[in-house]
């Protein structure tokens, strides 16, 4: 069986305890885009994992843990993960394997991202990663990748080509004093060395480990909403975070996806600028904000709060094709008297019962809710279905009827106990 699992909303919907609990069924786990904007935590017993690259899948013995083509890689940050992760007794060297066609972040691509956003007139809150100017560069065909560092010749070449142009422009029009090409070269030569036992063709080993009836699962980071093409654009990150992704930066073909699961936090999240149009006020958001410990688990940003989008979680359903959904974090709503799903956007009279293309729209139309009873004062700590109190079961019904996916995972809290099939 070959599994996608992807973010339904603005990302940070708890995939990462998904992506470990569906790990135990896989033999393989594959990053398939983005890069370390991600952030996918995972609590095991009283230790909190955080992870920006690798899969999560790692924490399980003998799982394969594949980084993609779809995903840019900055080696950097890669083997500090290696080290933290060997620091805390796990090996990821026989494990883990890196598509040889991926793109590397060098570090004018960071820099790159953080000048161009103090630019940019209107923001859009990267990670400041160097995520975007990567991809650019691999769609204008002068990026640099995992292969190539294995060869200093091609590497040298791509390099300096790459920075005859580069240094120029971070000259005149970032007042920048540019990148030297020597120290850059030797640093990443020598992560060529280090990752040379890992890079492989990734798409070669799945589409074969396919053939030998081998499970996948298919990481999906970030959400439907920052996908480069179905998200909020511009305020989306640089790749595709939909289903498509997961072939396109894997080699392996849609034909072999079996089941697409969506996750969606219990209520609306997003860090970064961009519309928003269930947020709440500023004091429910803080409220939300310190109860739901929603900081950015890459960059520690505050995310912002807001109600439960239907409009957005249907048209994710859609795109996506997701049969199955998991609902995240459904007790940091507890105690709460009542509680609003948006069913609807109103816009100069009109009412939108889709989720709008226009960011005119998105940015000015008032939500339409649907105010349902909370369950305040409520203490058990569910363990099945049936231990949830009735009103949360009816917030969840009626998310499902209108959002056209079975809810099949309730979480109620991190740990991998706190979760209700
Ligand atoms: P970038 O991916 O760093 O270019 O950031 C573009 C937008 O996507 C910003 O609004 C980020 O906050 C957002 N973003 C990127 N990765 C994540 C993530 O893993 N979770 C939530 N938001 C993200």
């Amino acid at each position: 069986m070959n599994t996608v699992i992807v973010g339904t909303q603005w990302g940070d919907e708890g995939k990462g305890k998904i992506i470990d609990i569906l790990s135990g069924e896989a033999d393989y786990v594959v990053r398939f885009q983005g890069g370390n904007n991600a952030g996918h935590t995972v609590v095991v017993g009283n230790k909190e994992y955080i992870f920006h690259l690798i899969p999560s899948g790692i924490l399980h013995k003998g799982k394969i843990c594949c980084i993609g083509n779809g995903a840019v890689i900055d080696p950097k940050v890669l083997f500090q993960e290696i080290s933290d992760l060997k620091s805390a007794g796990i090996n990821a060297s026989s494990r883990l394997k890196i598509s040889s066609l991926a793109h590397v972040i060098l570090p004018y691509h960071r820099i790159l991202d953080q000048l161009r956003e103090t630019k940019r007139k209107y923001k859009i809150g990267t990670t400041g990663r160097g995520i975007g100017p990567c991809y650019a560069d691999k769609i204008t065909r002068c990026g640099i990748r995992m292969i190539d560092l294995l060869n200093p010749v091609v590497f040298g070449e791509k390099l300096s080509d790459n920075l005859k142009e580069k240094n120029e422009i971070f000259k005149k029009v970032y007042k920048h004093p540019g990148f030297n090409l020597a120290s850059i070269y030797k640093e990443y030569l020598n992560y060529g060395k280090i990752f040379s036992g890992y890079i492989c063709n990734v798409s070669s080993l799945l589409n074969k480990a396919i053939e030998l009836k081998k499970d996948i699962l298919f990481e999906g980071a970030q959400g439907t909403f920052l996908d480069i093409d179905f998200g909020t654009y511009p305020f989306v990150t640089s790749s595709s975070s939909t289903v498509g992704g997961a072939c396109i930066g894997t080699g392996v073909s849609a034909v072999k996806i079996n089941k697409v699961v969506g996750v969606a936090k219990a209520y609306t999240t997003r860090v970064g600028e961009g519309p928003f149009p269930t947020e709440f006020s500023e004091r429910f958001n803080r409220f939300i904000r310190e109860k739901g410990n929603e900081f950015g688990s890459t960059t520690g940003r505050p995310r912002r709060c807001g109600w439960f989008d239907c409009l957005m979680v249907k048209e994710a359903v859609v795109l996506n094709g997701i049969s199955e959904l998991a609902v995240m974090k459904l007790d940091v709503l507890d105690g709460l008297k009542k509680i609003k799903i948006c069913v609807a956007y109103k816009y100069k009279g009109k009412e939108f019962k889709e989720f709008p293309q226009d960011l005119e729209v998105l940015q000015s139309a008032n939500p339409v809710y649907k105010e349902i009873p909370g369950w305040p004062n409520y203490v058990i700590r569910p363990k099945v279905y049936q231990d949830l109190h009735p009103n949360a079961r009816a917030y969840l019904d009626r998310i499902q009827g209108i959002v056209g996916a079975k809810i099949n995972i309730v979480s109620v809290g991190s740990a991998r106990e706190d979760t209700i099939f």
